[in-house]
């Protein structure tokens, strides 16, 4: 028996962020489609509504005092745990104004203060996950470039990967099934 046989790699852990204001949106119906269909085999998945886990207002104290930021309780730790504990980010973010939901964008303000918390190493220890993103939009896909880019651009200000973006159409919920597209991109979509 060779060495290699002895080899496992840790499985990949997913967490899904859902940042939308109604349950069982169209994003969520496509990207519970993609999880089901084209997670790694032995993938492990944990789902987190922002709306369940709500945020305080961001507080920008970079330039005051120390510039450093108070280790995160309540609503605010649970999120950061979870976000250290994944190999893959995904925000499943119905398009809101061409660009990100509310709540998902102040999860994102607060990795400003998660850099800057003494000895948490946030940087280093998220730097090699991979950020994917899930949308669904009512109107033209290229509405959602606001929302590509920023997902992008996070990723490679972080030192993540960048996985892609799974981009659906509809508006009631339900819509996004009739999406053959949608359907087709979701079947591979975290494979890719
Ligand atoms: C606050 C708000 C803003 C929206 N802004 C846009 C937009 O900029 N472009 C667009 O095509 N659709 C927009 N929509 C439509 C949603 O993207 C669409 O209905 C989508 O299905 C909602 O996702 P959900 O079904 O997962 O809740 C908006 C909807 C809401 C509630």
């Amino acid at each position: 028996m060779s060495d290699q046989s002895f080899h496992t790699e840790a499985p990949r852990r997913f967490l899904f962020l859902d940042a939308g204001a109604r349950p069982d949106g169209n994003t969520v119906q496509l990207a519970r489609l993609a999880a089901e269909s084209s997670l790694p085999v032995g993938a492990e998945q944990r789902w987190l509504r922002l709306a369940d886990h709500p945020l305080p207002p961001f507080q920008d104290l970079r330039h005051a005092g120390g510039g450093s930021y108070p280790e995160p309780e309540g609503h605010e730790r649970t999120l950061l745990e979870a976000t250290l504990a994944a190999t893959d980010l995904v925000f499943v973010a119905p398009l809101y104004w061409y660009t990100l939901p509310t709540p998902a964008k102040l999860y994102l303000d607060h990795w400003v203060g998660w850099l800057r918390v003494p000895g948490l190493d946030f940087r280093a220890r998220t730097a090699g996950a991979t950020l994917w993103g899930v949308t669904v939009l009512a109107g033209r896909d290229g509405a959602a470039d606001p929302l590509a880019g920023t997902l992008r651009l996070t990723a490679e200000y972080m030192g993540m990967r960048w996985g892609g973006l799974l981009l659906g159409n509809g508006s009631r919920p339900g819509d996004v099934l009739h999406d053959e597209r949608a359907l087709v991109a979701a079947k591979s979509f975290f494979a890719g």
